[in-house]
């Protein structure tokens, strides 16, 4: 994340805490909670504290050990609790494929060691949040290593919401990219949608690249089609919540219509997103689950009423992007390229940390 701030921090040993930067607050306040049970980490994936998918991921780990610390000594008993604490979590957000395979990670990880004494099971699950937060770490810098090469000196890059280090360990996914080209000595000019309703462009991706001294303009979301016109603009780059087996990728909304209009002025649009955000279970992006959130975004944001009373409106959180739109995705283990279902697989295989059975049963849970 930006050299200063770190999204989420572990304090302490398995009795210990989990400390969020709470992102509602930025770019006015850096301001820090610290979650002490599962109830104060699944409130703050809710509420968008801590958003971003494998961030989402990342702190619902760390839930898991929240919610296993006072967890009876009974196995029957210990393992019951972990079945509640992994699926009250898992309903929190929907459509972030990373926060179910964090959670059925934890739970592969507790399952192995059933006969071990609960302390043993605790210490275990502490390893495997920090194993998985350490671990998106690096995925994200090898991210940036494989994306700068599709970046060319002196670019306009045009980004949607935020896939930085706020949503992430560290570094981010489509931001990383554009750290990355930027180490290199490339000079990179970003433009950055402000994201209506919640505006994570304007809040939190306008604030992390002034952070790290990359240059920024923002935008109005509407405005995307002029700067493209303009020629300011020479690549794309977005995150991802969910990608399907062939590639169709579910993101922030509005990330569908960029990639109408960058195709339309023959501009490349890449995704960037670690192997974890795959869901190779559903083989198309029509049957991504996507969130619905209040209305209240739209009409009152930010506390202003900005709309009639008792207007009808339409608030999903997140849109999908055809495969045929985008031109590459950018993963950890390579960039994939054309995007379809066997480019995926191929670049993917070995990529064994794709969730399965169990998985389907938190969602289907978190669900009903
Ligand atoms: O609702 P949010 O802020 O959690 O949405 C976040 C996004 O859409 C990001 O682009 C995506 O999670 C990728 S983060 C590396």
């Amino acid at each position: 994340m930006t050299k200063e701030v770190a999204t989420l921090v572990w304090i302490g040993d398995t009795d210990g805490s989990l400390r969020i930067l709470d992102q509602t607050r930025l770019p006015r306040e850096v301001v820090f909670r610290e979650c002490h049970d599962e109830r104060a980490v699944w409130e703050a994936i809710k509420t968008l504290q801590v958003r971003g998918a494998p961030a989402i991921g990342i702190a619902a780990a760390y839930g898991v050990c929240l919610g296993m610390k006072f967890a009876p000594n009974d196995e029957r008993a210990f393992f019951q609790r972990l079945d509640e604490v992994t699926s009250y979590l898992a309903s929190s957000r929907p459509t972030a494929v990373n926060l179910f395979w964090a959670l059925d990670r934890m739970r592969r990880r507790a399952e192995a060691l059933r006969g071990q004494p609960p302390d043993t099971i605790r210490k275990a699950l502490l390893e495997e949040a920090r194993a998985i937060h350490e671990e998106d770490r690096a995925l994200c810098h090898a991210i940036g290593r494989w994306g700068e090469r599709l970046i060319e000196d002196g670019s306009g890059v045009l980004t949607h919401c935020n896939a930085g280090g706020l949503a992430t360990a560290e570094y981010g996914t489509a931001l990383a990219v554009i750290y990355e080209a930027s180490a290199k000595g490339k000079r990179i000019h970003v433009y950055a949608d402000e994201t209506r309703p919640l505006l994570q462009g304007a809040r939190l991706t306008a604030w992390e690249l002034k952070a790290h001294g990359i240059p920024v303009t923002l935008i109005c979301d509407d405005m995307a089609a002029e700067v493209m016109k303009e020629g300011k603009i020479q690549a794309v780059i977005v995150g991802a919540d969910r990608i399907a087996a062939n590639g169709d990728t579910a993101n922030k909304i509005g990330t569908y219509g960029l990639a109408i209009l960058a195709r339309y002025h023959r501009i490349p649009f890449y995704v960037a997103a670690p192997s974890s955000t795959f869901d190779l279970r559903l083989s198309h992006g029509g049957l991504i689950p996507i969130e619905q959130r209040d209305p209240r975004e739209v009409t009152c944001p930010f506390g202003i009423p900005i709309a009639p009373e008792g207007v009808d409106v339409y608030n999903p959180a997140f849109d999908v992007t055809p495969a045929e739109l985008i031109n590459a995705i950018i993963c950890e283990k390579g960039v994939i390229q054309p995007v379809n279902r066997e480019t995926i697989a191929a670049v993917l295989n070995g990529a064994a940390e794709n969730p399965t059975g169990p998985q389907r049963m938190l969602e289907s849970s978190a669900s009903s």
